[in-house]
């Protein structure tokens, strides 16, 4: 198969390591997403595991594609709609991308559906329908270039959506976000971790669920079951490998996380439940201030509140400016991870970073910031 995985921004390496672990091969990493070759027991791989991608789109047909009659006429000749897309299963279309004179993606997608349909129609006198929250098929066409590619989606939702998180704090991090940062920092599990503001928990159930090779835990409907080619003994055998993975739990250091909010501490404790890890991770609800933990080493990691989404700038340079010198007077020979979303803030921290990785989060274009405290 020929696949396309779209990735968080700033993520793109990652996601391609991910996808090569898990036995993708010709890989190519562009901007906010990846393209690799697999097999089908690979491709169900990806589907359980990647902790990045936030979708798989299955390439299916490419094709000249200039304006609203090449397109019409691309989309329905360029792949076998009948023997993938019997009239009783309902579909969607997703678009992304232009050309010169295709620029609403709203009118290339109607375009896209009625080329099918009209197709269906002439031969069968009938047509499948059209869900759009629960479709059996999502066909997902990109246009660039005067070229169009059409792609099968693997899933209805995004895989960042684990299914842990119905309560999601203030200004949550996306759990593939969390999880990318979490491969960049090398945390292999063997040294105590604290996430300062814990908020939601992402980054702790992220951490713990990557370590140990949990597999995503979505109430994700697998649009790959209606596939033509779906391969169900290679799917349930790779299922059920996914399942046994999972590494013993033993294993792992200390999890801490603070969060000083009431609300936002309750719901970060249902999603840890949620995910059931409520006896790896050490919830308190107090102010990072209050941390008693010792220890020589470990990581600390912080999402703090930037001033734009959440928080007064001016009250958070006190916050910033506090949690820089608690750092240096408690966890001296610590490692930490800032993800800063307001270069002004992070100055008060009053201390020098030895990597700085651009990140884009919910638009907010970011630093993930590397310290060793001293
Ligand atoms: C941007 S949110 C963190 C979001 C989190 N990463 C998530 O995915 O849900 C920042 C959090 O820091 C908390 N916070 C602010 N000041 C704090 C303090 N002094 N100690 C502990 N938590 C604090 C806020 O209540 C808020 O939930």
């Amino acid at each position: 198969m020929n696949v396309i995985a779209s990735s968080p921004e700033g993520l793109e390496k990652y996601l391609a390591n991910e996808i090569i672990d898990l036995g993708g091969f010709n890989i190519n990493t562009y901007k906010r997403s990846v393209s690799f070759e697999c097999d089908y027991a690979t491709f169900y791989r990806v589907n359980f595991f990647s902790r990045v991608a936030f979708r798989f789109y299955r390439e299916v047909a490419r094709f000249a594609c200039y304006d609203r009659l090449s397109l019409y006429e691309g989309v329905r000749d360029s792949f076998d709609w009948l023997k993938w897309l019997p009239s009783e299963k309902t579909f969607n279309v997703q678009v992304t991308g232009r050309t010169s004179s295709l620029s609403h993606t709203h009118f290339s997608a109607l375009e896209v559906k009625n080329s099918i349909t009209d197709l269906q129609q002439s031969v069968w006198n009938k047509r499948s329908n059209i869900s759009l929250d629960n479709p059996d098929l999502i066909i997902h066409l990109h246009l660039n270039n005067d070229q169009g590619v059409l792609s099968l989606q693997s899933t209805v939702q995004s895989l960042h959506k684990r299914g842990y998180r119905p309560a999601s704090g203030n200004a949550p991090l996306k759990e593939n976000l969390a999880s990318g940062l979490l491969k960049m920092t090398e945390w292999n599990g063997t040294k105590p971790l604290i996430d300062l503001m814990c908020g939601s928990g992402t980054f702790l159930i992220e951490a713990i669920n990557q370590i140990l090779k949990v597999p995503l835990q979505s109430q994700q409907k697998y649009l790959f079951e209606n596939w033509l080619d779906f391969n169900k003994d290679i799917y349930l055998n790779e299922k059920k490998k996914a399942q046994k993975k999972v590494i013993n739990f033993e294993k792992l250091s200390k999890i801490i996380g603070y969060e000083i909010n009431k609300d936002v501490f309750e719901q970060a404790k249902v999603n840890i439940s949620l995910a059931g890890l409520e006896n790896y991770i050490e919830l308190q609800n107090d102010d990072f201030k209050n941390i008693q933990f010792k220890s020589s080493e470990g990581m600390i990691l912080c999402n703090p509140p930037y001033g734009k989404k959440i928080g007064d700038e001016n009250e958070l340079i006190t916050l910033y400016a506090e949690m820089g010198e608690f750092l240096k007077k408690k966890f001296s020979g610590w490692e930490f991870w800032l993800l800063s979303g307001n270069p002004r803030l992070s100055r008060y921290l009053k201390m020098k970073s030895s990597l700085k990785i651009p990140v884009s989060n919910g638009g907010i274009d970011c630093r993930w910031m590397k310290y060793l405290i001293r």
